[in-house]
């Protein structure tokens, strides 16, 4: 809590609150926190299940650093190339790291398509990345459209020192959360009439939660709107290479070649190596902007956020290794597919449907019909059973801005094989044990529970209120004494 003292003594910015972090988005973190799940030595801890990393291929790049000592400024190796990196840095990057990023981002999209190392602005993660291009394209004041459900960190990167805001565009399950055109319409028509000033709509594509990505044509209509309105088009693309199934992946920067007259000064592509390459610790942000102004603009800024430049060392050598990125890259998706296939097929042995998705570290689990009531209370209230009697920590739709209750993110990729296992059973379990009183346990029973919308569940979530597990989340105070703030790790 900020005292009356404090809010007189300290800046609005750090008084308010827009970190977003008194959200269930981030209470699982610390019911995660107090009892974390391991496989010998606290086998009934909470699983977490809403961090979105991918830890599927460090194998491969421990391998490729253990063959490529040189290129760490810390080995016997490559020490002598130690003072060259530790000095000053200026903030434009080392232009070998720049070529290789851009290379890089040029081969996750298939070669379709080129990217200028000098439009590589360099931020901190894809969180200062997308703050940095807020910063240049919005006034404290003005709004983003978002579809939503969207990445629950966007209130803080987009708006919380920039003073920007977010008008979400709802999406809903019956077009598959399809960004539709209406939707868009009426969101900016609504804005309008409130008298907010829309600058742009930022996209995440693939989609943070649904693991979807956009097609041609749908990223077409989108180049099209900011084109007829004169706003912005800011393209999250940070989960581009997890895409792992058809339909394959479409990035904007293929999609503005082929738009008539499209103003390509209003289009900008966030992207980090965070998700692709699982390296969320080293804080590659990248903003790759078509508008001089901002890459300019943006280098200036991005002093704020710089790569660091024994990170940038490194990398260089790593992505312009082209035999290892190509291995890389089709080894991880193929991982990626076969842990989601895993994990997906388990859930839907015991009726537990999910939309269809071909990229991302997770995917959108649909438990509408275990709500006591289709509400977001009664979405908190599954939700509060789930970590608490099932101990999985999955993420509730309503902090990603959902507009219908019941659907929950579950993040596949941070774990390994023997905690799936674990967390599979625990889902069987779950919602298997009052069906199983009922309907006996065949498998054409199984799939009858599917369709008879019968699914249940098996604890008595009143017992946590009475017991004081956690109960009403946004309640919580999100300052409570924890070994380590989830703030500092909920960049997923
Ligand atoms: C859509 C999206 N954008 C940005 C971020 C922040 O990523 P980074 O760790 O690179 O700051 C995340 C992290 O989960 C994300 O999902």
């Amino acid at each position: 809590m900020i005292s009356l003292e404090n809010s007189r003594l300290l800046s609005k910015i750090a008084t308010n609150d827009g970190h977003g972090e008194n959200t269930p988005y981030f209470e699982g973190w610390k019911a995660y926190d107090r009892d974390p799940f391991h496989l010998t030595k606290n086998p009934t801890g909470v699983i977490q299940m809403g961090l979105a990393e991918n830890q599927l291929c460090f194998d491969l790049i421990e391998d490729w650093i253990r063959k490529n000592p040189i290129a760490s400024i810390c080995t016997a190796e490559g020490v002598k190339n130690f003072k060259d990196v530790a000095i000053f840095q200026d903030y434009h990057g080392f232009s070998e790291f720049r070529k290789a990023i851009a290379k890089f981002m040029s081969k996750v999209r298939g070669g379709r398509v080129t990217f200028d190392p000098d439009r590589i602005v360099m931020g901190g993660g894809a969180t200062g990345a997308n703050e940095l291009v807020m910063f240049c394209l919005a006034d404290p004041g003005d709004a983003f459209l978002v579809p939503s459900p969207c990445y629950p960190g966007f209130v803080r990167d987009l708006g919380w020192r920039t003073g920007a805001h977010i008008v979400p565009v709802h999406c809903d399950s019956s077009n598959n959360f399809q960004v539709t055109k209406q939707a868009l319409e009426s969101a900016y028509e609504k804005a309008k009439n409130d008298k907010i000033n829309v600058k742009g709509l930022l996209i995440t594509n693939p989609s943070n939660p649904l693991g979807t990505t956009l097609d041609r044509e749908t990223l077409k209509n989108l180049v099209s709107f900011v084109n007829d309105k004169n706003i912005h088009l800011v393209c999250d693309e940070i989960y581009a290479a997890t895409a792992f199934d058809f339909p394959s992946y479409v990035s904007v920067s293929e999609v503005i070649e082929e738009v008539e007259n499209c103003d390509k000064d209003l289009i900008h592509i966030v992207y980090s190596l965070s998700k692709d390459m699982g390296l969320p610790g080293f804080r590659v942000g990248i903003v790759y902007s078509y508008n001089d102004a901002v890459v300019s603009c943006g280098r200036k800024m991005s002093s704020f956020g710089l790569v660091s430049s024994q990170t940038q060392h490194l990398l260089a050598a790593m992505l312009n290794d082209d035999v290892f990125v190509s291995n890389f890259l089709s080894e991880s998706s193929k991982r990626l597919k076969n842990r989601h296939d895993y994990f997906t097929k388990g859930l839907e042995e015991v009726g537990i449907n999910c939309l269809k998705n071909n990229a991302g570290l997770f995917f959108w689990m649909d438990l509408r019909r275990l709500l006591k009531e289709q509400t977001f209370d009664g979405e908190m209230a599954l939700w509060r059973v789930i970590v608490n009697e099932a101990k999985l920590n999955v993420s509730p739709g309503s902090s990603f801005q959902c507009s219908e209750p019941g659907w929950f993110r579950v993040c596949f990729a941070n774990m390994d094989q023997e905690t799936v296992d674990v967390a599979l059973e625990r889902i069987r379990s779950f919602v298997g044990k009052e069906v199983k009183q009922t309907v006996p346990p065949t498998p054409k029973a199984k799939r009858n529970w599917r369709n008879n919308g019968n699914l249940r569940l098996s604890f008595n979530s009143r017992r946590h209120e009475q017991e004081g597990f956690i109960s009403a989340p946004h309640m919580m105070s999100p300052h409570s004494p924890m070994p380590q703030s989830p703030l500092v790790r909920a960049r997923t």
